[in-house]
């Protein structure tokens, strides 16, 4: 028989508490379903549950579809007391860092896109979520899988969840730039198929990589990363406004860096890719302010972090193609391919995409 974690009653009556409240007071409750509402779709889970568990330090993770059943495992850390309080929050997060979104603490409610209970096992936690009262955690009793691993596992509400899903399963298998973003999460199993980034190399510039995915040596990308720089101000005080928690301690958001990889498709990614789909020659990561539904990024006009962030992107791409144009002594055959970071833009362009 498990048992819970002694923390975990004072943070299910805590749950509890707060949910007598919202039903009490209908227009406190209001804007919590809006933003509920707002992140429910199967196309983020995958992309959530990979942060999280990157987060916590997983080295692989795996994702399938099996008999109605989402279930997405993970090697990283098992929840402390802090970080299962926060899970049992809405829009707090226990986190600090930048380099990745995870500071909203609304990622892991999208899983509820998938069906009415989730529930999640870790080596000290047997635990399920309805998503009624998404905040609300219930001990499951009884003999839980014994494992070191953490499992999210949903059982799915209907077949357009369950196309979606799949749909979107697919799309990482063809599509799996993120993976190289990640800090810790390396390889992934998807279905039955095994997804992993590989060096070959040092890149012709400072912090650059050749990588090849799953060993196909015939289709290189280059991996370019910028120094770590602390975030400005302005940038400071934009992201104190967005996050619903306050902050006194500046120097607990760490200095960030910003990434391209020339041979892939030029969107943008805040690890996991945004809708924001430029005509760059290259992929851009970098910690953007989002939407809260993470559909783009936010406006450049009203958001000092991004227009900073572009900017250190827009330098780094150009510094490196001249920095490899002036390797005299390598082959000029070498140092053609530097062109490829030139973009051919349109630059009258308004929109966020422009
Ligand atoms: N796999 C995990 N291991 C440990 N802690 C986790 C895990 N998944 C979630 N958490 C905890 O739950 C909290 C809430 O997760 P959630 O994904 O909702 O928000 P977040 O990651 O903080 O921010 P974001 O909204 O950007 O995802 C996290 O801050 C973290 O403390
Ligand atoms: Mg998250």
């Amino acid at each position: 028989m498990n048992s819970a974690p002694e923390y975990f009653e004072t943070i299910r009556q805590r749950a509890q508490g707060r949910w007598g409240q919202l039903e009490a007071d209908p227009e406190l409750a209001g804007p919590w379903h809006q933003l509920f509402n707002q992140v429910q779709s199967p196309r983020h889970v995958l992309s959530e549950l990979l942060q999280n568990a990157d987060d916590a330090g997983a080295s692989k993770a795996a994702v399938r579809v099996d008999n109605g059943h989402f279930i997405f495992e993970h090697d990283g850390e098992d929840f402390t007391e802090e970080q299962f309080e926060s899970l049992c929050r809405f829009a707090y997060s226990n986190k600090r860092s930048l380099h990745t979104i995870g500071f909203r603490g609304i990622g892991f409610k999208s899983t509820f896109s998938l069906g009415n209970c989730v529930k999640l096992f870790s080596p000290s936690l047997s635990v399920c979520f309805f998503k009624k009262r998404f905040t609300l955690p219930d001990w499951i009793p009884g003999d839980s899988p014994k494992s070191d691993l953490t499992r999210i596992q949903v059982e799915i509400g209907n077949e357009n969840v369950a196309t979606d899903i799949k749909k979107n399963i697919d799309e990482w298998l063809k599509n799996p730039v993120s993976l190289l973003f990640f800090k810790n999460v390396r390889r992934m199993r998807i279905n039955d198929e095994e997804v992993h980034w590989g060096s070959i190399g040092p890149g012709p510039v400072v912090n650059s990589e050749w990588m090849a995915l799953n060993e196909d040596v015939g289709k290189e990308y280059l991996l370019i990363q910028s120094n770590e720089e602390p975030f400005p101000d302005d940038a400071l005080e934009e992201i104190k406004n967005e996050r619903s928690l306050t902050v006194d301690n500046e120097a607990e958001f760490p200095p960030c860096r910003v990434e391209i990889v020339l041979g892939a498709k030029g969107h943008l990614y805040v690890v996991l890719p945004t809708g924001v789909e430029t005509e760059l020659p290259f992929a851009c990561n970098a910690p953007f302010i989002q939407d809260p539904a993470r559909l783009k990024i936010k406006d450049v006009e009203m958001s000092p972090t991004n227009c900073w962030l572009l900017n250190r992107i827009g330098t780094l791409a150009a510094s490196a193609m001249l920095q490899w144009l002036n390797q005299t002594d390598s082959q000029t055959i070498e140092r053609a391919p530097a062109y490829g970071l030139l973009p051919d833009v349109d630059r009258e362009k308004q929109s966020l995409e422009g």
